[in-house]
């Protein structure tokens, strides 16, 4: 996956600590004030759900510049099968090069990853301004619901894509994020005291409280 001054490669150990503190810069304040996604990074690659083969940086002429993951997980089919797929994230670039392709280059090359190992169907909650260039549709399309969320909410946030083509033809039923996700706000908070110091805004756009 080499293009230009810039590759793709994966995480190693030694990477841990930088590819946090990435995370940290390119999450923070974007959708509350502050951010978690590094500790969910520092959390999950210990969960027996993580999926080492798919856990990526990207370099820019030597310097870590991007990085994106996975997870496994399931759909509860309404039938009472359970369809394992793929969430994904956190995904970010460095907030200096954000919005020059390097983010696309990232996804689309973990994608083919993926698909290449085999899995099925990839499914997330993002903006489909970003993720429908790569070939994401909303996943109530495929008849896969958000779990917890009430029938008449919108759920325009929450992306599907199928790596393996027809993979959830047939299929309807509800995804489940997987629990790892889930981390308590004063594990974050004392996480985070390990890294600089950086001031928590409000901002327009912010998701979570
Ligand atoms: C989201 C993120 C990974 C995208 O990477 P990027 O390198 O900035 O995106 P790209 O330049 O490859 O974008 C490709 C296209 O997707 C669309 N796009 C990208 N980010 C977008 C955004 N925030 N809003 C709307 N459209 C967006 C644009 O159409 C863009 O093409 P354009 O710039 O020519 O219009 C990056 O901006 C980031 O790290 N954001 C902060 C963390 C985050 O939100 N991660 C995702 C959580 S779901």
């Amino acid at each position: 996956m080499k293009q230009e001054n810039c590759i793709i490669r994966s995480e190693e150990k030694k990477d841990h600590r930088a590819v946090e503190n990435l995370i940290r810069e390119s999450f923070w304040n974007v959708y509350r004030p502050g951010c978690s996604e590094h500790y969910v990074i520092h959390v999950l690659r210990d969960d027996p759900a993580f999926v080492k083969e798919l856990d990526f940086v990207m370099e820019k002429d030597g310097e870590l510049i991007g990085q994106n993951m996975f997870m496994r997980t399931v759909i509860d089919a309404d039938d009472g099968r359970t369809i394992p797929v793929l969430t994904m994230g956190p995904i970010c670039i460095t907030p200096d090069l954000k919005r020059q392709g390097y983010g696309k280059r990232l996804l689309d090359a973990s994608l083919q990853k993926a698909a290449q190992l085999g899995f099925g169907a990839v499914l997330f909650e993002g903006n489909i301004a970003f993720y429908g260039k790569s070939g994401f549709d909303y996943a109530a399309k495929f008849g896969i619901r958000y779990h917890d969320l009430p029938e008449d909410a919108d759920a325009s946030f929450f992306l599907c894509k199928e790596l393996i083509p027809g993979y959830l033809d047939g299929v309807s039923g509800v995804y489940q994020t997987p629990q790892g996700y889930y981390v308590d706000d004063a594990d974050v908070e004392a996480f985070d005291r390990q890294f600089p110091y950086k001031e928590k805004r409000k901002l327009p756009g912010q998701i979570f409280e």
